[in-house]
């Protein structure tokens, strides 16, 4: 028996292909520093549990396709917040950000199809693209150059009759960088101009720093035929076990299209939809203070990566990730050293590997990922583990 063509040509995702050693190092009474996944300590707000604990049904039944009016009665206000235009008619529940994605591109592909999108990306839209028929036409990027994208130039350099869409996400992942209005206005511009698809994945839109204002490709109206926004409760609520995403549009034909799929697969949880409608009916105020703390660990995590002799990174101007050129020739073959052969009295620390976080040949060898999604004890803790694995693995 062979698997299908498209399952072979994908590998596995670099953010969990670890995970098998990280747990047997855990059996063996390893403590390892998880920086290396975007699953925040931050607690999730007990209107999520309460919710779900008022949930007084006697059958447990689907919910809609769509997702249940309540959610998406919630989701449009507060898109309005953010001075968004969707109705709930715009808004599709989905299964997490990731369902999201998943539906959107099998939706807009077909093969051969290509998506712009800088790299180093968010490694999952690749298995997406790849599972929909289509692959990524990259913008590389690096630390040195601010892993600036924006740049018409080089994004209509990019085009061809195969291009469909243009994916961006911003605040980023896993670079940290935010687009500007005006980038945003620019790339609408092209995307208007050239009949193309923008993909904005906006899972981080609250975690802005530095001043920077939270700007949304939903804001911009002569574009909104041309732009899907992707959206998640997962880090905007810390809520990643919910499950619970959407996807907002006023292009009636890419809605008419994500339904085939949406309907296929039911529909989203109906218990984790009470809890996620609570959470979007949340005052705006929640917000403040859980910035404010991603803000603080991203200075922590800077400032301890610049004690590591020959690092290169940038500091982020939002989400909760920094992108880092480690001293090593090979980042994943570090990860192994530190999972399986090395410890600091017992502690070791994980990161993500950002070879995979690029589709151009050669690129993101000595790079990493790192999530700064843990308190500012531990968030030092694991860095300097980094720091001393580093020095082992060099003296090795
Ligand atoms: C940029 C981006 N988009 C989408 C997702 C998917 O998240 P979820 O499926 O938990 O909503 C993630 C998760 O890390 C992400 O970083």
């Amino acid at each position: 028996m062979n698997l299908s063509d498209r399952n072979q040509l994908m590998g596995f995702s670099p953010i969990r292909k670890f995970n098998k050693y990280a747990n047997a190092a855990e059996k063996a009474g390893k403590k390892i520093y998880h920086l290396n996944i975007g699953q925040p300590d931050i607690k999730t707000p007990t209107s999520y549990f309460d919710a779900i604990k008022g949930f007084n049904q006697e059958v447990l039944a689907y919910a809609s396709s769509e997702g249940n009016p309540d959610l998406r009665e919630a989701i449009s206000n507060y898109f309005k917040r953010v001075d968004v235009d969707f109705t709930p008619d715009d808004i599709l529940i989905t299964n997490g950000g990731s369902e999201a994605l998943m539906l959107l591109f099998l939706t807009l592909l077909n093969d051969g199809d290509e998506v712009i999108m800088a790299e180093p990306y968010y490694t999952n839209y690749l298995t997406f693209i790849q599972a929909a028929g289509g692959s990524i036409r990259p913008i590389t990027t690096t630390a040195e150059d601010g892993y600036h994208y924006a740049d018409r130039d080089k994004i209509e350099a990019c085009i061809t009759d195969k291009t469909k869409v243009i994916a961006l996400v911003s605040p980023g992942n896993p670079t940290g960088s935010v687009l500007t209005k005006d980038e945003i206005k620019m790339i609408c511009d092209v995307a208007v101009e050239h009949d193309l698809i923008i993909m904005a994945d906006e899972v981080y839109r609250e975690f802005v720093y530095d001043g920077k204002e939270m700007t949304s490709f939903g804001q911009v109206k002569e574009a909104a035929n041309n732009v899907v926004v992707i959206d998640s409760v997962s880090k905007r609520f810390s809520a990643c076990g919910a499950r619970i995403g959407c996807i907002g549009t006023k292009n009636a034909e890419i809605m008419s299209g994500l339904m085939k799929f949406a309907q296929g697969r039911l529909c989203c949880p109906t218990i984790d939809q009470v809890g996620a409608t609570a959470l979007y009916n949340l005052d705006p105020s929640y917000f403040g203070p859980i910035k404010a703390e991603y803000d603080h660990r991203r200075n922590v995590a800077y400032e301890e990566l610049q004690k590591i002799d020959g690092i290169v990174c940038a500091k982020p101007s939002g989400a909760f990730y920094i992108s880092c050129k480690l001293p090593v020739d090979n980042a994943e073959d570090l990860l192994m050293f530190l999972l399986t052969e090395w410890d600091d009295n017992g502690e070791t620390v994980m990161f993500a590997p950002e070879e995979g976080f690029y589709v151009t040949p050669g690129l993101g060898k000595s790079e990493c990922r790192l999530a700064y999604v843990l308190c500012e004890e531990d968030l030092r803790k694991g860095i300097q583990l980094l720091n001393k694995g580093i020095q082992a693995y060099l003296n090795k």
